[in-house]
């Protein structure tokens, strides 16, 4: 049984999911990593797993928000020994979408078809560039025989996403290019700092450029943001965090994002419909420059609504 309720022991009803109810959340599996990417505050080297029995309880509380799709993270996923039991768990518990994130290098056949078996729907793995550098591995080279795999058995669909920042910009270009050759879809994030906001130089800017061109429309989510950060250093929205994108930490506590960790912290087990409605009426001083683009995607519906006007929040530079 899960072992708190979502509002007063029932689940959310519809007109209180359309208000304020989540649509993607993040669940942290696992805290530990095989990589270490130069660029990366999410990992450590020490964590265990969490055990399956509880991140199946997360995962029911979910499912009493209404949560749409929750995606699968860390640290790195593929090092928990029950991801498959997991998404087979999200399958039966009625997400729509049944998401990871992976660097990728623990794949294997095996486990590409008890993903599909279990019902994955969407795989996110993670290609910087060409060739291993100072800051990352995750590149082409080493990847290929994974990325043969998942080519040839995966029946999720992939999308196949780069950190622009992190490898020299040409190589994010030629990693576009090999996404779309071998039917994934490609994607490119913008590197941040640890507090989420854009850190690229020119150079960097020029790649972000031509890569948008090469992607074409298909490319433009959340309204333009990168373009509008880029030119005017800028892009305010209203940050649904909290609310429309839930941060599920290894411990169960319920972040704004992985960049805010140490700014808005509540156990999951005890999130409540008010919760979720203060969330969204928070307005996150963080916000104008924000690269965290999976949490703008899901805040784009509700940019017509309001914010209440707060103090600035401790921890983190105001806009
Ligand atoms: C924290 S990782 C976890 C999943 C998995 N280990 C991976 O690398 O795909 C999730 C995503 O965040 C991205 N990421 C981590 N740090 C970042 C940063 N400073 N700027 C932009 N993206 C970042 C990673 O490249 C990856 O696509
Ligand atoms: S592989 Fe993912 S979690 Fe691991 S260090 Fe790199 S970005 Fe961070
Ligand atoms: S604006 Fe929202 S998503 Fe972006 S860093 Fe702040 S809390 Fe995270």
């Amino acid at each position: 049984m899960p072992d708190a309720s979502a509002v007063n022991g029932r689940a959310l009803d519809i007109r209180q999911w359309m208000l304020y109810g989540p649509f993607l959340a993040q669940l942290v599996i696992t805290r530990r990593c095989n990589l270490s990417c130069g660029y990366c505050s999410e990992f450590d080297k020490t964590s265990d797993p969490v055990p399956f029995d509880d991140l199946a309880s997360r995962l029911r509380k979910l499912r009493e928000l209404k949560t749409w799709a929750v995606c699968l993270t860390g640290g790195e996923p593929c090092l928990h020994p029950r991801l498959p039991d997991l998404i087979g768990e999200m399958r039966a518990l009625g997400f729509r979408r049944r998401q990871m994130i992976t660097n990728g290098y623990k794949l294997t056949k095996d486990l590409i078809e008890a993903f599909n078996e279990n019902g994955l729907t969407d795989m996110q793995i993670s290609v910087d560039g060409v060739v291993p550098n100072e800051t990352t591995v995750k590149t082409l080279q080493p990847l290929r025989k994974k990325l043969s795999l998942l080519a040839e058995h995966a029946r999720f669909k992939v999308v196949m996403s780069g950190v622009i920042g992190s490898a020299p910009p040409a190589e994010a270009i030629e990693v576009i290019d090999f996404a779309r050759e071998n039917g994934f879809i490609p994607r490119i994030l913008l590197i941040h700092d640890e507090n989420g906001q854009l850190k690229l130089n020119p150079e960097e800017l020029a790649a972000y450029r031509e890569a948008k061109r090469k992607i074409g429309s298909r490319f433009e989510d959340a309204d333009g943001y990168r373009e509008q950060l880029i030119q005017e250093g800028t892009a305010p929205f209203k940050c649904r965090a909290g609310s429309r994108y839930l941060y599920v930490d290894e411990f169960g506590q319920v972040h704004w994002c992985s960049q805010t960790r140490g700014v808005f912290t509540k156990n999951l087990q005890q999130y409540s419909f008010d919760d979720l409605k203060t969330q969204f009426y928070t307005p996150k001083d963080c916000h104008a420059t924000c690269t965290v683009g999976c949490v703008r995607t899901a805040s784009i519906y509700d940019q017509w609504r309001g914010q209440k006007n707060g103090a600035p929040t401790p921890g983190i530079p105001a806009a």
